[in-house]
Formats: structure tokens, sequence, C-alpha cells
């Protein structure tokens, strides 16, 4: 198989005919939700305007996970329940998800969402470690930093099927992928990013996630994420069944997070990881 070029990864990147766009509601609500002066009722009456959208926000919130004491029927009072934020979360995972449903394998699906909510989730539990409010920002970016391996699925399955033949796609690192197929997936996210027309920060995330820590100085949003995605390589080991295990995060001196309480960083990513369970499993069938 001929490796691909960087440039004829963007052009079948940007070949509107290969990709999903991002689903119309989930960039609305991003207005809505992000508006202070937002009310329930005009967020419910657009998420109500996508039934399917509407529908899979409702069987989560239902799942056993949710555990709520009586049944959610109706987005109004999931949106009181689960809350704005989660439920934001909630119709952006389930967005990203549905838009690449059906193109590319299940398998693989399900690990991206499994990963990407994962380190979503860890960027919130650091953004809040370190006193942010990045009105749900870092969870965004957390969500789709990865989701550049998608777009290789998507306009090159043959290249992705022989990177998925030659290890775990989320630890292999974007040298190996070059070395494999010619390109790696943080230059796909970069040109999906320009693609969906997403914010800057977000692009700058799904392209430099896989740099080292070592110039992280100073607290941002590309400087969250590669921390996350660098903690989520422990995640295998913080799993249930080793409770007892502690883990040493070294970072490089003067890194922002140097003063973060990890063992509770880590504490509370393992109290949430049934959770990233939970959700990839009742998305993708
Ligand atoms: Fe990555």
């Amino acid at each position: 198989m001929e490796p691909l070029s960087c440039q004829s990864l963007s052009e079948r990147i940007k070949d509107n005919t290969l990709l999903p766009s991002m689903p119309a509601t989930v960039l609305a609500a991003q207005q809505l939700f992000n508006d202070p002066e937002s009310s329930i009722n005009q967020i419910a009456h657009l998420l109500k305007a996508d039934p399917s959208m509407t529908a899979k926000i409702l069987k989560v919130a239902n799942s056993a996970y949710y555990g709520m004491r009586r049944r959610v029927d109706s987005i109004e009072t999931a949106l009181v329940i689960l809350g704005l934020r989660t439920t934001y979360q909630l119709l952006q995972t389930l967005g990203v998800i549905s838009a690449f449903s059906g193109r590319v394998e299940t398998d693989f699906l399900r690990n991206l969402t499994r990963h990407s909510v994962i380190v979503a989730m860890t960027c919130s539990i650091i953004a809040n470690a370190a006193g942010l409010q990045f009105i749900g920002v870092d969870y965004t970016a957390g969500l789709l930093h990865d989701m550049g391996h998608a777009a290789i699925h998507v306009v090159a399955p043959d290249h992705a099927r022989l990177l998925r033949q030659k290890g775990d796609l989320f630890r292999m690192g974007c040298d190996k992928e070059q070395g494999l197929i010619g390109v790696d997936h943080c230059q796909a996210g970069k040109f999906l990013a320009e693609t969906w027309g997403l914010p800057d920060m977000i692009g700058q995330c799904m392209a430099s996630h896989h740099r080292s820590l070592n110039g992280d100085k100073e607290l941002s949003i590309p400087a969250i994420i590669r921390l996350a995605v660098s903690l989520s390589g422990h995640l295998g080991h913080l799993h249930q069944h080793q409770p007892d295990v502690k883990y040493h995060v070294s970072l490089p001196e003067g890194h922002f997070a140097s003063a973060l309480p990890f063992e509770a960083i880590l504490q509370a990513l393992k109290d949430r990881l049934d959770e990233a369970d939970e959700i990839a499993a009742l998305l993708i069938h």
C-alpha cells in the first residue's frame, strides 16, 4: 500500500462528500449553553427539534449509571435532573459519535468513544483541580482531541486497518503512524478541525496533544489536554480491580500541574471510569 502524503490527507478530509459534518444541533446548542441568559425552555426547545438526539439523551439519562429514582421522560426533566453541564456534555458526545456512526467499524468507534470520554473527564478534573472554569471548553477539547483517528478511518480505511493491525491506536504515537502510513492522526485532527470550522483552541489541541509536556509551564487548554492524554496512559492500571495500587506521576520541572494534588485527581478519575464505560456501551452497540 502506498503511504499517504500530508497533502492527499488534507484533500481527502476537506472533500465534503467523504466526512460527516458536525450535527447542527450540537453547534446551535454550543451557543445556547454558553450564554448565561439562556433558559432551560430555550434549550429544551432546541433539543426537541432533533428527536433522535432527544431520544439518545433520555436513554443515557435513564441508564443504570445515572441511577435516577424516577424515570426521566422529558428533555426538560433531563435538563433539571442531570444539570445543564452534564446534559451539554452528553449532547456533544452523542453528536460527535453519531456523526461517525455507520462510517467506521463498531469496535473502533466504541474504543474511541471510551478513550475520548475518559480524556474529556480527565481534562475537566484537572481544570477543576487547577481552580479554573473554562465553560466546558476543557471537556469539548478532550472529547474531540483524537477525532483525527476517526477521520483517517473514513477517508483512508485501508491505511487505518493497517494501523490497527500494528498495535493499540491510542498508544502508538505519531512517529510510528507516520512510519506506517506516511501521516498521523494529529495532522488529520488539524485538517478535520479546519473542515468543521472548530475554534482555533480546539484545533490546536487536536494537532498538538502528543507533544512533550516540557514546555507546559503555563496553564492552558492545550497543556491540560497533553497532561490528560499522558495520564490516560495510566488508566489500564487504574482499574477498579487494583484499588490499592499507588501511582507516581512525574512531571517536568516547572510544569503548571506540579503543585496539583495528583492522588486526588487520579482518584476522581478512577471514580468516573465506569461512567465512560457506560456511555460507550449505551451509544455503540
Ligand atoms: Fe492522540
